[in-house]
């Protein structure tokens, strides 16, 4: 096998110093154009490529992020990452994708590639509660962590989420004033943002004068729609007196999957079973029951969470910050009032709900 073209060939092929090559490779603002013109077509013709970790070594580190999310098949985290390169384009920097499938180890494996890397920084969506600990360890070696989809809980880093609670509230408010008093959660999972979607549906019971136990909660194997679709058997499996009239879904694919499922087995969306997911990915205004939907703002939420770490591995001033996005809800199709029950005021019911200071006005009387 031929030896790997060195920077010292290109050198020598161009009549000029290896580090002027370097300088051409990482500085070109520096170099004469005649000269650079000499040595790109030395590159060119020796088919020269750049070693990338042994530049990241003797730099110390690389101009290139790392971003870990829980589901790279969920269009969710593909919108996010859009916002994160976006952003981290505009700082020089390059980013390194990874997928933890939600499993620690992977993403533990993941953290160990991106610090042999020597990446300046990290974003992730932790797969688990005490990604701190190994995330700790990553700052001590120099490596900036910004927590992404997730509210910090310590002030030794930034971090970029929306406000989960709020939106789980959101959501149930919105089925409780169609008048719908049996409501499935469906979701399941150890990661924070279906823990506090949960509470703030459960709040949201609460506050209409429910017991908390009228929110009846439906486990899925996964977060996606496969598991919609097994949360739509559960359901049809309920005797029709039983069962649920409304379901809020832990996210967008769940929610189409269990439409998808609910539909085969004959129940009428939204006749039978109102449904409103999470996220408001783009497939959610085009299913062909347009789906209701906690809007995330997903880009923004991206964009966000790199330019906070851009800031911090820039060098300059940097103040570590915790933002909180607000969710919204986007009423569409797949959400309809109780068959006979008088709904909220739908006049007041406004496309787009969001959360500070909505109360359960013109909704139909609390809890019988
Ligand atoms: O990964 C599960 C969910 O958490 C995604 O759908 C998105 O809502 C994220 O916040």
């Amino acid at each position: 096998m031929a030896k790997p073209v060195s920077i010292r060939d290109v050198a020598r092929r161009a009549g000029v110093s290896v580090g002027t090559v370097s300088n051409a490779l990482n500085r070109p603002e520096l170099v004469a154009p005649e000269t650079l013109e000499r040595v790109r077509s030395s590159i060119e013709a020796l088919g020269f490529v750049r070693n990338g970790s042994a530049r990241q070594l003797r730099a110390g580190q690389s101009r290139t992020v790392g971003l870990v999310v829980l589901d790279i098949t969920n269009p969710f985290f593909t919108d996010v990452a859009r916002g994160v390169e976006d952003a981290a384009s505009d700082a020089g920097l390059s980013v390194i994708l990874c997928n933890s499938d939600g499993d620690p180890d992977k993403e533990a494996r993941y953290l160990d590639v991106l610090a042999e890397e020597r990446v300046q920084g990290i974003l992730i969506v932790p797969a688990s509660a005490d990604g701190g600990r190994r995330l700790q360890a990553l700052r001590e070696r120099g490596i900036a962590v910004v927590l992404l989809d997730r509210r910090a809980t310590q002030a030794s880093h930034c971090s970029v989420s929306v406000d989960d609670v709020a939106g789980g509230r959101l959501a149930v408010r919105h089925l409780l004033e169609l008048g719908h008093r049996r409501i499935a959660f469906v979701g399941s999972g150890a990661v924070r943002q279906v823990k506090d979607r949960l509470r703030g549906a459960t709040e949201a019971v609460v506050r209409a004068g429910c017991p908390r136990d009228q929110l009846i909660v439906v486990p899925v194997p996964a977060l996606n729609v496969q598991g919609g679709r097994a949360a739509a058997a559960a359901l049809a499996a309920i005797p029709a007196s039983l069962r649920p009239t409304a379901a809020f879904c832990v996210n967008d694919l769940v929610a189409l999957g269990l439409i998808q499922g609910a539909t085969r087995l004959g129940l009428a969306v939204p006749g039978e079973l109102s449904v409103v997911g999470y996220d408001d990915i783009d497939f959610a205004e085009s299913a062909a029951v347009p789906l209701s939907s906690v809007r995330q703002p997903r880009q923004e939420l991206g964009r966000a969470a790199a330019e906070l770490l851009a800031e911090e591995v820039s060098g300059g001033p940097h103040e570590h910050r915790r933002v909180v996005l607000q969710p919204e809800l986007v009423v569409r199709a797949s959400t309809a009032p109780l068959l006979g029950a008088a709904p909220g005021d739908t006049a007041k019911r406004a496309r787009h709900q969001s959360e500070p200071g909505a109360t359960l006005e013109g909704a139909s009387a609390p809890c019988a």
